[in-house]
């Protein structure tokens, strides 16, 4: 039997958030129609964690999430927290397992949580279209109408949660802040976050150590995040810089602390208990090989550390602890994991998600100014924002 096309509420955007409110809103009884233009939903789950997608992590809280307001996201994770999915995932017997720093994994496939998702959305009576993308969206007397490839659909409901523009040729779009401008409402810059770094200029030079990796302390403005960091041929990359590179702004500095676990004064207590060491020997105990040799070049002094003053050795170890990068810019939306910045939380409930200005028209996700560390953070407030719209829906 044909279905009528009406509904309690559209969802534009089938990935995490939006799988997530349409599963909690078709359970409470909506009729939801969940719209992708892709030919299939949850594309960036599939392909995050590795394969093995990061679904959460134990300590997510607001502390890990920037947005110009960072109040605005407590309120939907206390209400949808990591053991919340975590109960969900067990619902399902999906095996996972902690990596590090609280990062949740599944064992096999990210296509568990998908199928998980999607199995959520049927016990829901969730109807889904896909392949075909919105092409227009009217409101008018408590109603939106959207068009979805030649075919009219109206609900008193319409959730945007078609994510950012992070990898486009995975399909993602800056459609959320297109709806947002068409209805006032305001966007905070976007911007590519959890992205790999470039240098350009002296430091070119440093990408001759692509492949190089080293546990370090990296910070750029107030995000300061011990990881590893990796030198790559067009720059910086490795957790510690995605971190750090959501917190970067183009022209300014990230500094790095190449040797975080060595104290004030190491440099010359070495040199007492070594004389006959160099600088570069003295950092290939601790360093990898051609770092060593990279940095001790750079910092130029020559000879045994017998031969050298202690006030050379303390500018050098003051070097080394907060080497100095000045990126010439990112890799961009291509290579971004997030992207940060989005609609205004100054426009949305952070209870229910819908604008203010606009009744019945709701935000998730990505789309969001709202974005979390590395580590499992993102789907979290994916799940948590689409959690409490579905429950307003
Ligand atoms: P999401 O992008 O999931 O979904 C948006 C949906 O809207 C897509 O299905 C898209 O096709 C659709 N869409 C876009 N425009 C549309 C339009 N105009 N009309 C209709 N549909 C439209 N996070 C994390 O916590 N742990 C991890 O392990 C990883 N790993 C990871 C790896 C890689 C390579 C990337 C790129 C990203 C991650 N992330 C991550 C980030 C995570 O994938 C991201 O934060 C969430 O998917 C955001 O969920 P949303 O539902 O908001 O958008």
């Amino acid at each position: 039997m044909a279905r009528a096309h009406t509904y309690d509420a559209i969802i534009l955007g089938a990935g995490a958030a939006g799988m997530m409110a349409a599963a909690v809103a078709g359970q409470r009884g909506r009729r939801v129609l969940l719209a992708d233009h892709a030919d299939a939903p949850g594309k960036k789950i599939l392909i995050s964690g590795g394969g093995r997608c990061n679904f959460t992590n134990l300590r997510a809280g607001s502390a890990n999430y920037l947005s110009v307001n960072p109040h605005f996201a407590r309120s939907a994770l206390a209400r949808y927290t990591p053991a919340d999915f975590i109960a969900l995932v067990d619902r399902y017997g999906i095996a996972w397992h902690e990596k590090t720093l609280g990062q949740l994994f599944c064992d096999g496939s990210a296509r568990q949580i998908v199928a998980m998702l999607l199995a959520e959305c049927d016990a829901g009576g969730v109807e889904l279209s896909l392949s075909r993308a919105a092409t227009a969206i009217d409101h008018a007397d408590g109603q939106f109408r959207v068009t979805l490839g030649g075919r009219t659909v109206t609900a008193p409901r319409l959730v945007i949660a078609t994510g950012g523009p992070s990898i486009p040729k995975m399909g993602a779009t800056g459609f959320a802040y297109d709806v947002a401008r068409r209805f006032g409402l305001k966007v905070v810059e976007p911007r590519p976050a959890l992205v790999p770094l470039t240098l350009g200029g002296d430091e070119t030079l440093f990408r001759e150590l692509s492949g190089v990796a080293t546990e370090v302390v990296a910070s750029a403005a107030t995000g300061r995040f011990r990881e590893a960091a990796l030198f790559t041929h067009r720059g910086l990359s490795g957790p510690a810089i995605l971190q750090v590179s959501s917190y970067w702004r183009s022209g300014e500095p990230v500094e790095i602390d190449f040797l975080p676990d060595r104290a004030s004064g190491w440099l010359t207590a070495e040199k007492r208990a070594r004389p006959k060491a160099t600088l570069r020997s003295t950092l290939g105990q601790s360093l990898p090989d051609r770092l060593a040799e990279a940095l001790a070049e750079r910092i130029a002094l020559p000879g045994n550390l017998a031969d050298l003053p202690d006030k050379a050795l303390a500018t050098a170890e003051q070097r080394l602890a907060a080497w100095t990068f000045h990126p010439n810019g990112s890799e961009g939306f291509a290579k971004a994991e997030v992207t940060i910045g989005g609609l205004s939380t100054d426009a949305l409930s952070q209870k229910t998600m819908e604008a203010k200005a606009v009744s019945g028209l709701h935000f998730i996700g990505e789309g969001v100014d709202v974005t979390g560390w590395l580590g499992g953070y993102n789907f979290q407030w994916a799940w948590a924002s689409g959690f409490a719209c579905g429950e307003a829906l």
